[in-house]
């Protein structure tokens, strides 16, 4: 039998990379949407790319802003199934592009979807929904697939359009459009502005004394953070399940940021105090009487979401997914990764985490 035939849109991303590991695990061909950059944005991917063990893994350039060139590569890769992972991602930056933001995150899901419907092409479709999308939630309870939409950011808004978007073609042209909705999930691979990953890095900084103090924003956010591999499994079952429908993917649990910040310093060896409030709170090492957290309010968002958590049950029942890594083992794999990470850079003036407004 031919090997089944994937497309990946944001393949260089955290999700994207994953993906593309399992499905050629599964022996799949796996093309790869990658958008062009002056200079390479391939890490992630760096070990699939031309490497004679992966013969069947190839990228093409191209923009989920371009609707020729999407239909140009459908055409051409005839994929069996297409992982629209590709979106401009975080919710911060959203709000400072927010015409992009919709373009990009909003209107790729519909490009895609039109041209599978113009060239009649076979081909199922799964769309990256997000819990954002839930936004300002009524209760503060678990969040399932019919806790209504309350958006509270363009990312958000834009991730809601897409989501509706593929329930209409589903609906109208019989196309096999999936939705997942999924919750937080993190990894080493996690961009580095975003904030689980800010402060496995930041906080490796701050103990190898290549850096004085982590500055974060809304420490009081709660979130249910699951790890990316896991994820990645059930976007696949999604897609493969009987029927095209909508999944939330989540661990159901939820934690805050400073939640999240005291078991990293605690996984470092800091002994953390909080003292003050407000833009004044500020996070001390009593080992050393040292402050290593701050509040810095460029990080605060024009609306913030504080509150998910998601039940998952439909898709543990349906899919037989379940996440295998809990809260705790996730920071211990990424500081483990980070720390050794910052380690190797001792001395080089490694300046990953602080030179950026948003990290
Ligand atoms: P990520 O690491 O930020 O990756 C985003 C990917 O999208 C990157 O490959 C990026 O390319 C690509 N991209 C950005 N703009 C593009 C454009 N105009 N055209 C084509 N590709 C573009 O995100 P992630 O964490 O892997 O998340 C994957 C997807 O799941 C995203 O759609 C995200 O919104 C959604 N999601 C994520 C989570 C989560 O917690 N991680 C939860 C729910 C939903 P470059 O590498 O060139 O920047
Ligand atoms: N990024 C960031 N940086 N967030 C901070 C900071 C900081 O310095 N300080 C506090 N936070 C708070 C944010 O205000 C937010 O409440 C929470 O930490 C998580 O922020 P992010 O890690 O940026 O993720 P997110 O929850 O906004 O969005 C992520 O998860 C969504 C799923 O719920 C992204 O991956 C989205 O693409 C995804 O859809």
């Amino acid at each position: 039998m031919a090997a089944k035939r994937a497309l990946i849109t944001g393949v260089t991303g955290q999700d994207g990379s994953y993906m593309a590991e399992l499905l050629l695990e599964k022996g799949y061909k796996v093309y790869g949407l990658q958008r062009h950059a002056s200079y390479p944005n391939t890490s992630r991917i760096d070990h699939l790319l031309n490497n004679a063990k992966f013969p069947n893994f190839q990228t093409a350039f191209g923009d989920l802003s371009d609707s020729a060139n999407i239909a140009a590569i459908i055409d051409k890769a005839e994929p069996d199934e297409i992982y629209n992972l590709g979106a401009l991602s975080h919710v911060g930056v959203s709000f400072t592009m927010p015409e992009y933001t919709v373009d990009v995150t909003g209107l790729g899901a519909l490009r895609i979807l039109e041209a599978i419907h113009q060239l009649k092409a076979p081909t199922k479709f799964y769309q990256a929904g997000s819990s954002e999308m839930f936004g300002a939630v009524e209760k503060q309870t678990f969040q399932n697939e019919n806790t209504p939409f309350n958006p509270q950011s363009p990312y958000a808004m834009s991730k809601v359009l897409a989501f509706h978007t593929t329930r209409i073609y589903r609906k109208s042209y019989n196309i096999f459009a999936a939705n997942g909705i999924l919750f937080n999930h993190e990894s080493p691979r996690r961009g580095v502005s975003f904030v689980t990953r800010k402060i496995t890095l930041g906080l490796s900084r701050v103990k190898l004394g290549l850096q004085d103090v982590l500055m974060l924003g809304n420490l009081n956010a709660k979130r249910d953070w699951g790890y990316s591999r896991d994820y990645v499994e059930g976007i696949h079952k999604i897609l493969n399940y009987k029927t095209a429908d909508d999944f939330i993917l989540a661990t159901g649990e939820t934690h805050t940021v400073r939640e999240f910040v005291e078991s990293v310093a605690k996984q470092l060896g800091f002994d953390l105090a909080w003292k003050g409030k407000g833009l004044k709170e500020k996070g001390i090492d009593r080992k050393t009487g040292k402050k290593i957290i701050g509040i810095d309010p460029v990080h605060f968002r024009p609306a913030e979401v504080d509150y998910l958590l998601g039940d998952s049950s439909k898709a543990r029942k349906l899919l037989g997914w379940k996440p295998k890594v809990n809260f705790q083992q996730l920071v211990e794999i990424m500081i483990k990764h980070d720390y050794d990470l910052m380690k190797k850079n001792l001395g080089k003036g490694h300046k990953l985490v602080t030179r950026h407004r948003f990290y």
